[in-house]
């Protein structure tokens, strides 16, 4: 199956797709394209050296966010994704991009939501006062990170913590777990009833 991924930043989590689902033989998912926001995310460079083909669409360009979603649908596309897979994409798709894919998007978000949706988790989580934090793997629906749970991950949360070491913690535990289920995804063995997303028995 051909995937999109959909990237603003370092693309670390596009790394660890990369290495343990697009460059494994075995495994029937191809990278078809890499789509940023940002045309100097080091996740094109990521997507550069592992001869990925790469889309850039930059807000700006498009008179308004469906037109800018628009672009990006076109590049999926053109590129014959069948699911879209967001590695810290910063932008917040509309409705219309998302009932065109429905549940076909999946997102990754470092916090245990529904707790700390948004652009800030890591800082929220920290100025509340958790002890527990994690990552979780949701399908993106109309809301900001709120749709199915596919799965999270929890990680320990200490009195010396700050914003990055919170963030490097939670991200080993992303790099295990995102592969698994975009693979899971890929492969069609999950199901979505209402809010319930279950593995498949085979
Ligand atoms: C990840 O921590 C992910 O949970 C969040 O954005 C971050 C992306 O990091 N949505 P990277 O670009 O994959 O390094």
């Amino acid at each position: 199956m051909k995937i999109a991924v959909l990237a603003s930043g370092s693309g670390s989590n596009l790394q660890v797709l990369i290495d343990q689902l697009h460059r494994d033989t075995t495994c029937d998912i191809e990278i078809s394209v890499v789509i940023s926001d940002k045309r100097t995310a080091y996740a094109l460079t990521r997507a550069r050296q592992a001869n990925i083909p790469i889309h850039v669409v930059k807000l700006r360009d498009f008179p308004n966010r469906n037109a800018f979603d628009a672009e990006i649908s076109r590049g999926i596309d053109e590129y014959e994704a069948e699911l879209i897979v967001l590695a810290g994409f910063m932008k917040v798709l509309q409705p219309q991009f998302v009932q065109k894919y429905r549940n076909r998007i999946v997102n990754i978000h470092p916090s245990l939501l529904p707790a700390f949706p948004g652009a800030h988790p890591l800082r929220d989580a920290l100025a509340y006062g958790v002890k527990v934090s994690g990552a979780t793997i949701h399908f993106v629906d109309e809301g900001l990170d709120t749709g199915p749970i596919i799965a999270q991950v929890s990680v320990p949360v200490y009195d010396s913590d700050n914003e990055e070491s919170l963030h490097a913690r939670i991200q080993i535990e992303e790099y295990k777990i995102y592969p698994q289920v975009v693979k899971l995804c890929a492969e069609g063995k999950l199901e979505i009833s209402g809010r319930k997303v279950t593995v498949k028995e085979t």
